[in-house]
């Protein structure tokens, strides 16, 4: 059920002035780009009319997520280490 949720929220546009979707953007944050600055420099995201009124909420939230995500990893694997 979750990777349906997953799959559907990928064809979601985010950034709804570039229609760049879900999946573009968590693409470019798992190649590396972990703030909003660093996605719009790479994939343009909050560059439209808007001036990211409309998407940088929900986009900062991926972001963090990720972060979240990352360090609960990390955390995983170094208690597995010990
Ligand atoms: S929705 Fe992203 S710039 Fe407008």
């Amino acid at each position: 059920m979750n990777t349906q949720k997953n799959l559907i929220d990928n064809f979601k546009k985010v950034c709804i002035c570039r229609s760049i979707t879900a999946a573009t953007i968590m693409q470019a944050i798992r190649d590396g780009c972990l703030s909003f600055e660093a996605l719009r420099r790479k994939i343009g995201v909050g560059t439209g009319n808007c001036k990211a009124k409309r998407c940088r909420q929900n986009i900062e939230k991926r972001v963090q997520d990720h972060k979240k995500a990352l360090k609960a990893e990390e955390v995983e694997t170094a208690g597995k280490e010990t």
